[in-house]
């Protein structure tokens, strides 16, 4: 990949997270999506780079989106594919597919919990995986990102 080609990025959001805030606290921590997706956005607005949110309760929509990321411009892809990380062949394929470049992002550390979350089915495939640093996990992966431009 070009660095200079990294202008649209697609944050998707897995199953549940459209709860954050109210679902678990003490475990993913206090801010809504919205709140996550806004704090996104404003990082990416200051370089003037495109960026776009998508979030599924449904694996079908999640590998949906994830093939349309092959004709709609996307460049690179932040994705929290939440308790699909554990179960998705489904979705790994679409990944593999599509061949964007992805960063895997979990608010908790899911090695620090129980063990059917110690295995991902993404991240031999990703750039890189961000877990157990809360909704900062996301702005670390877009600042990557972004600093890909150069
Ligand atoms: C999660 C971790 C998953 O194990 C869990 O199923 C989630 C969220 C995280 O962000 O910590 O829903 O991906």
């Amino acid at each position: 990949m070009n660095k200079k080609d990294v202008n649209n990025i697609l944050v998707i959001h897995g199953p549940n997270l459209n709860l954050l805030g109210i679902r678990e606290p003490g475990i993913y921590g206090q801010l809504m999506l919205e709140d996550i997706n806004r704090n996104l956005s404003r990082q990416a607005e200051k370089v003037s780079v495109n960026i776009s949110f998508f979030q599924s309760n449904a694996e079908s929509a999640l590998v949906d989106r994830i093939q349309l990321a092959m004709t709609d411009g996307t460049d690179f892809i932040i994705i929290n594919p939440a308790a699909y990380t554990h179960t998705s062949i489904a979705m790994r394929d679409a990944l593999a597919a599509v061949k964007l470049p992805f960063i895997e992002v979990h608010l908790s550390n899911i090695f620090s919990r129980e063990s059917f979350r110690h295995h991902s089915y993404f991240s031999d495939m990703a750039v890189g995986i961000i877990s157990g640093l809360g909704a900062k996990g996301y702005e670390l992966a877009l600042e990557y990102v972004l600093a890909l431009r150069g």
